[in-house]
């Protein structure tokens, strides 16, 4: 069975392709390289001794994704290519609407043409809003503070929509938590260029000295130790997911969104510690304001993931931290 991973040599595609790979399918990434490189391919290939097809293209080229399904007999797609940063998104509006929405609507069409309809689609904890109270259940209102988070809520909804006009459409909606950490062989992992916007790659990159200290966003927070707290999951348990989903959808119809996350929350302090820990480095650390749109507390429910897929997350916030630094070393030589 082949399938179909956009964005596989982004993060958390990268660590699904090579589960993938593991497990026995074949893999076909597409991704236009605007957030990864090429080599990630390579690294791929050294951790499961296998290579993925790759094909550099961008999911809203309507030719380039046809010539994909023409060229491969695609089973399933995993769709991960997207834009996912927070602050951009209020900048650019426009281009995330266009990448994240029209670029899987294209993607979709493309599929329908092909005959393809099994989809695993990259969500988000985000969806949840401001006002839910943990942990987060699926049949929670959903909502967004963002123009990210709103691709995230609009394409859920497109692709419900579409598994109601064609029952034959399978539909999986991953929301993830905070995915963390990195491959334990220390070859794939999240290097984000320039200064990091969320807190793990923030704290690696103070750990290696390339940032002189961490800002900690609030704390003042109804937390038990005042800072914001979050379900970090293990990008590896996370890949692992997409497989249990993947063989979910297919052999169910319609559209089903599902949980990725431990249920366990970890404090900003907690993690800062956790990662002190691991890598034997001491983090420096100022206290600063709230940051806007921030929510206190962030947890999922897992009994969906559970039930439907038999899947639950197997590391902790020790192992993240131990096999996050382990990539950062590696890759930096710290
Ligand atoms: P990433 O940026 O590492 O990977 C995304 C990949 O998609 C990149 O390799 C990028 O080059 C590619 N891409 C972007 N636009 C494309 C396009 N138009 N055509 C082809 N390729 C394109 O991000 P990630 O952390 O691996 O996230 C993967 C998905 O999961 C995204 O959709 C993201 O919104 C979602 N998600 C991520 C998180 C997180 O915290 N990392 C949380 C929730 C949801
Ligand atoms: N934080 C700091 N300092 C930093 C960065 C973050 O204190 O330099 C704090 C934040 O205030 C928050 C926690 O660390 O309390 C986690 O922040 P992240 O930016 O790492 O993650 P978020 O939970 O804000 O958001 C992330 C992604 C979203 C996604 C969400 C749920 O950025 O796109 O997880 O999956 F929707």
């Amino acid at each position: 069975m082949r399938i179909l991973v956009t964005g596989g040599t982004g993060f958390i595609g990268s660590h699904t392709a090579a589960e993938l790979l593991n497990a026995g399918y074949d893999v076909v990434i597409a991704d236009n390289l605007c957030n990864s490189s090429p080599e990630v391919i390579d690294r791929i290939q050294d951790v499961t001794g296998k290579r993925p097809v790759f094909y550099e293209a961008d999911i809203r080229d309507r030719a380039a994704m046809e010539r994909i399904f023409r060229e491969n007999e695609i089973g399933a797609v995993i769709h991960f290519a997207g834009l996912k940063a927070v602050g951009e998104s209020v900048q650019i509006p426009l281009t995330y609407y266009e990448n994240n929405i029209a670029g899987t609507v294209t993607l979709c069409q493309v599929m329908e043409q092909a005959g393809c309809h099994v989809f695993v689609f990259s969500s988000s904890a985000t969806v949840y809003g401001m006002t839910n109270p943990v942990p987060f259940r699926e049949d929670m209102p959903t909502s967004a503070t963002n123009p990210y988070g709103w691709t995230k809520r609009m394409l859920e909804q497109i692709l419900t929509d579409e598994t109601v006009a064609h029952p034959e459409w399978s539909v999986v909606l991953l929301r993830y938590f905070n995915p963390i950490g990195a491959h334990p062989s220390g070859l794939l992992g999240e290097n984000p260029n320039g200064i990091p916007n969320n807190l793990f790659p923030y704290i690696a990159k103070v750990a290696t000295g390339a940032l002189p200290r961490l800002n900690v966003f609030g704390n003042d927070y109804d937390t038990p130790d005042g800072t914001g707290v979050r379900d970090y999951i293990h990008v590896v348990d996370l890949a692992k997911g997409h497989l249990m989903a993947l063989e979910y959808a297919f052999n169910h119809k319609g559209a089903e969104a599902i949980n990725l996350g431990t249920g366990k929350g970890t404090s900003v302090l907690e993690l800062v510690h956790a990662f002190e820990k691991a890598s034997s480095v001491s983090i420096p650390y100022v206290i600063a304001p709230r940051r806007a749109g921030d929510i206190a507390t962030c947890y999922a429910d897992t009994e969906k993931a559970a039930k439907l897929l038999n899947w639950h997350a197997q590391f902790g916030v020790d192992d993240m931290c131990r096999d996050g630094w382990n990539y950062m070393v590696k890759r930096e030589g710290k």
